[in-house]
């Protein structure tokens, strides 16, 4: 199962773990001849970089984009692009004895269960570090979210929340309330003193978003706002506009009144049915404290013993600064995706080469299902020959092809068409099973 690529449209695949080589992704489906973001995508990643915040894990990494393959003099060129980013600060002997424990919070216990083998140095896969593969591939989207904003900060961390929000309030933590910023750096200190970590809320606001973008049932915005965001690690709840407080609300306090001049309000977070409002979009997600802590917990070893369990290595106290750019990225290529598809069906906002681009995603598809076809072929021949079955079945044949014909015509295909591809697919399907 492709459980570590991502996409409809650009797609592109995440690999790495924390204290391997490296993390990097390979991006496919992308036009040659676009200048490659190399300086944007670094800044993106920088900002994610570990060791930013006084309350951030102390490894001190680089983080450099270094190019692979699929870009020449700054260009794409069609091919699939690698990008990589080095692990340099991987202090693995820190993980040494953790090597038979499940360390509470973590993904050690099902990972191990699940695959019976797994790196366990510094969370392996399931470290923070693998969402630098994200960030990296949402900088090539930027051009099909022309004027969207994305803004994504905190509004809540521990006890403390953003009541005033001032904007153009700069600091460490993108957090907006002046008021109670000094008094929340003082408590994020008394927990680091402490050896532990504390959780917080982020929420979302995309602004200057067009009606129609989600597309129903299994591709709705919210439904894949809400995965992207689940898939960022230690990301355990999400609501979309009033989200859980729509639970105690009547139906005509819920309810997003109209007139002529639009929307009288915003419950829904600019979403209904799985399609966007055109108003702005909002969301927030819950992020649980940092799991590693420096206090002694419970656990079991992989052969069933308790332990009692302290954790040495480097960590962030509070990892919702961090998540910020990873949250934003998985946003932008959401919407991007969604952007793409909403291109392929108003076709007032097509042109020749989006018409192209349509073509030849289908011809690949094509391709895809006649590779299953020949794959499943090959099982078809080595059941026949194991029980003894004739390969020809012309009776079978022959229904088959009445059968496409009358829906070939239902969809407007001529029969002739159809039964010219009906005849090469046979001879390949021939060809593999003799
Ligand atoms: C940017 C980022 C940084 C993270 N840093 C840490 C960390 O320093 N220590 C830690 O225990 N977990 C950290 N995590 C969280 C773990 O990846 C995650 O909690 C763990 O794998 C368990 O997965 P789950 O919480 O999604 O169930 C980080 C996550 C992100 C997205």
């Amino acid at each position: 199962m492709k459980s570590n690529s991502y996409g409809r449209f650009m797609g592109f695949t995440s690999f790495g773990e924390s204290h391997g080589t490296a993390i990097g992704i390979v991006i496919e489906d992308v036009k040659p001849g676009i200048v490659f973001p190399l300086n944007k995508i670094q800044e993106e990643l920088d900002a994610r970089k570990p060791g930013k915040t006084f309350i951030s894990t102390t490894r001190k990494e680089e983080d450099k984009i270094v190019i692979l393959s699929g870009i020449f003099e700054g260009k794409t060129t069609g091919m699939p692009i690698c990008l990589v980013v080095y692990n340099r600060d991987a202090n693995s002997k820190d993980y040494e004895h953790l090597k038979d424990i499940f360390r509470p919070g973590h993904a050690d216990f099902t990972y191990y269960n699940k695959f019976k083998i797994y790196d366990h140095r510094g969370g392996g896969r399931a470290s923070g570090r693998e969402t630098i593969s994200r960030i990296a591939a949402s900088g090539l989207v930027d051009d099909l979210l022309k004027n969207i904003r994305i803004n994504v900060y905190p509004v809540q961390i521990g006890r403390f929340h953003v009541k005033e929000i001032d904007p153009d309030f700069r600091n460490d933590l993108n957090w907006f309330d002046r008021s109670n910023y000094n008094e929340l750096t003082k408590y994020l200190t008394e927990i680091k003193k402490a050896g532990n970590s504390i959780g917080g809320i982020v929420e979302v606001k995309i602004e200057n978003i067009s009606s129609g973008l989600g597309d129903p049932v299994f591709e709705k915005l919210d439904a894949n706002l809400a995965k992207a965001i689940l898939s960022i690690g230690s990301v355990k709840g999400i609501e979309f506009g009033d989200g859980f407080v729509f639970a105690a609300l009547k139906g005509d306090q819920a309810n997003d009144q109209m007139d002529s001049s639009g929307f009288k309000s915003n419950h829904s977070g600019g979403i209904l049915g799985g399609i966007s409002t055109g108003q702005n979009i909002i969301f927030r997600f819950a992020v649980k404290p940092t799991s590693s802590i420096n206090i002694t917990q419970k656990t079991i070893s992989k052969d069933g013993k308790e332990v009692a369990f302290k954790s040495g290595g480097r960590h962030d106290t509070c990892i919702v600064p961090r998540i910020l750019p990873v949250a934003k990225a998985m946003i932008k290529l959401v919407l991007a995706d969604a952007v793409s598809y909403q291109k392929l069906i108003s076709s007032n906002e097509l042109d020749l080469t989006d018409y192209r681009e349509a073509v030849d995603k289908i011809d690949e598809d094509i391709l895809i299902a006649l590779k299953r076809r020949n794959d499943i072929s090959e099982l078809i021949k080595k059941y026949k020959k194991e029980n003894q079955i004739k390969v020809e079945d012309n009776i079978r044949e022959k229904k088959l092809l009445k059968n496409l014909i009358k829906k070939a015509k239902s969809l407007e295909i001529s029969e002739e068409f159809i039964k010219e591809i009906w005849k090469i697919i046979l001879k390949e399907s021939k060809n593999i099973q003799s």
